[in-house]
């Protein structure tokens, strides 16, 4: 079984046309390869130091462990403790960002990422990553940092891309290779990670925006 054929890529300079239409992008090599490599080390560093948490679903006082929904590990960047690598990556989303509210005026005033990892036999059920007025959350931006990704170790992001029928429509599959970006609208696009047979790795980030209700 090959990879799946995923969406055209798109280039870091057009992910601005891309989420106004189709609303999603999919764009290969986002960092520089020794970026990418430091920042798999991190993670791995971090995955073995016992750093890494099993991920909450739910918003504030509801968040709960709910490992038959999602059973990643996820650490959260600290914005103002960032390594060198993080850093690169931070403001090259900085970047993405301006390009976002300048084109698109989003309004997006910050970024929160998380790094994850799924372990073997790890997914992520069907969701969406807010629901429309609740949450700020507006773009979100995965960043996958694994090496020689192949058909047999899953973990593909299914991406339903028909925002009416959600999860009853057709759907793109997205191999999580090494420097892949892909970007879609938060309350827009139904998403879930198919279980991994192999430790996947990846930057988790979301663009907020102010003037939405408080999370
Ligand atoms: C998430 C998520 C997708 C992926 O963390 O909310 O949907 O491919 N991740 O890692
Ligand atoms: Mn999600």
């Amino acid at each position: 079984m090959p990879l799946p054929d995923e969406p055209a890529p798109t280039a870091p300079d057009e992910i601005a046309g891309a989420l106004a239409d189709p609303g999603y992008a999919v764009v290969p090599g986002f960092l520089g390869e020794a970026t990418g490599l430091a920042l798999l080390e991190e993670i791995r560093a971090s995955r073995e130091r016992g750093d890494l948490h099993e991920a909450a679903v739910g918003r504030g006082g509801e968040k709960q462990v709910r490992s038959e929904i999602r059973s990643d590990h996820v650490l959260w960047l600290d914005p103002a403790d960032l390594s060198p690598a993080q850093s690169c990556y931070w403001e090259a989303l900085a970047a993405v960002r301006a390009s976002l509210n300048r084109e698109l005026f989003l309004g997006l005033f910050d970024l929160e990422a998380h790094l994850a990892c799924y372990p073997p036999g790890a997914f992520y059920k069907a969701h969406l990553d807010c629901h429309r007025g609740v949450s700020a959350r507006t773009v979100s931006a995965i960043l996958y940092l694994n090496r020689d990704w192949t058909p047999e170790d899953g973990g593909l992001l299914r991406l339903y891309t028909d925002r009416e029928a959600g999860t009853a429509g057709p759907f793109v599959d997205i191999a999580p290779e090494f420097g892949k970006l892909v970007l879609f609208l938060s309350a827009d696009f139904w998403h879930e990670v198919l279980p991994a047979n192999r430790e996947r790795f990846s930057l988790t980030g979301w663009f907020r925006k102010r003037d939405a209700s408080p999370i």
